[in-house]
């Protein structure tokens, strides 16, 4: 994750052309621009390249027989045009949200973006109760604002951006009300589609992930198509569709088709506040991992974030609760309506 974002940002202004030590002026601004990779290009592939992906899984899940894949693409997108249709939703809103990291990332530095993108913890959370109609407790709202609070800490505390902090780029400065109006948008789509997902994933049990995953991949790909044609017709016709793709770009394009496919196991397994809790969990171990290997050494910001965010886990895993018994079925026949409303909300922890 934090990986994917440097990686996002560096593929934004280090461009083939980009000269890092020259002095920002706006013909360096135009060059930067004309070597860039074109963005919603970028989002299309990683599109495609998740269909395809899904497209491999479902075919192995038929033994690698023609007619049974053609026969679940008929079934699953042809003559179920209604699911199709509902999961356009939170396809068309996380093409957007693709789109909007991508123009964020290119006018924010990566630390302003990432704590700013941790507003999706409360998004998520607030989504969860009002449309899977979840019950957060006090102790449990107390803890994701503690888990935000820690990871804007251990966020803001390295200089990871260091390297692409110093390319001089107007562009970056010109335009961060604009980078946060598309992060803050972004957090938003991000906590909706993802709990849409989870309630259409989880009201169906039978249809499987891969079924749904390529009934939201479909539109989503001619979204993304659409949406790219729409956009930057001339810039694709004069340079080229995969005009200025490094290495970097198809990286971020790998790591991302890679990371949307395991967030929709994550939502499928487990569930969307979980996914933020792992998703910030995992700036701890990246840190654990970069000090073993890398030499990485946290500053006291980071480590009181750190604290923060396991912390925050406990909190929300019921640490320091009462313990509760599973009571037996007679038992709660019997009445006992305020021992049924506990084991209700045990179910929701
Ligand atoms: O930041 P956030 O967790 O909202 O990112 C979700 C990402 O996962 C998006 O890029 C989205 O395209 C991807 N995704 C996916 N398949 C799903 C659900 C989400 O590829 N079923």
């Amino acid at each position: 994750m934090v990986g994917l974002v440097i990686l996002m940002r560096y593929s934004r202004v280090n461009s083939p052309n980009s000269k890092p030590n020259s002095k920002p002026n706006s013909s360096n601004d135009d060059d930067l621009q004309s070597s860039l990779y074109i963005s919603s290009t970028a989002v299309f592939t990683m599109e495609l390249l998740k269909f395809f992906i899904c497209t491999l899984v479902l075919f192995h899940s038929t033994n690698y027989s023609f007619p049974h894949l053609f026969q679940i693409f008929k079934n699953s997108l042809i003559d179920s045009p209604y699911e199709v249709l509902k999961l356009s939703v939170p396809s068309l809103l996380y093409a957007l949200q693709n789109n909007l990291l991508y123009c964020a990332l290119t006018n924010l530095d990566a630390a302003s973006y990432q704590v700013i993108y941790q507003l999706k913890i409360l998004t998520t959370a607030l989504f969860s109760v009002t449309m899977l109609h979840k019950k957060l407790t006090v102790r449990k709202w107390f803890s994701l604002i503690l888990l935000s609070f820690g990871v804007i800490l251990a966020q803001t505390s390295t200089s990871q951006d260091s390297h692409v902090a110093s390319i001089p780029t107007d562009l970056a400065k010109k335009n961060r009300l604009v980078g946060t109006l598309c992060v803050v948008m972004a957090a938003c789509t991000s906590g909706f589609s993802g709990v849409y997902f989870e309630k259409i994933l989880k009201g169906s049990p039978k249809v499987s992930l891969w079924i749904r995953n390529i009934q939201m991949g479909l539109p989503s790909v001619l979204l993304s198509l659409l949406s790219s044609l729409l956009k930057d017709y001339s810039p694709i016709l004069r340079s080229g569709f995969f005009h200025g793709y490094t290495t970097t770009v198809w990286s971020v394009i790998l790591v991302q088709a890679g990371g949307g496919l395991l967030v929709a196991l994550v939502v499928k397994y487990a569930d969307n506040v979980l996914k933020v809790f792992a998703a910030s969990f995992s700036i701890v171990v990246n840190a654990v991992v970069s000090y073993v290997f890398f030499g990485f050494v946290p500053d006291g910001r980071f480590c009181v974030g750190t604290v923060a965010v396991c912390c925050s886990i406990v909190i929300y895993s019921g640490g320091g609760q009462k313990k509760r018994t599973i009571l037996p079925l007679n038992r709660l026949e019997q009445g006992g309506k305020e021992e049924k409303e506990n084991l209700i909300e045990d179910k929701d922890s």
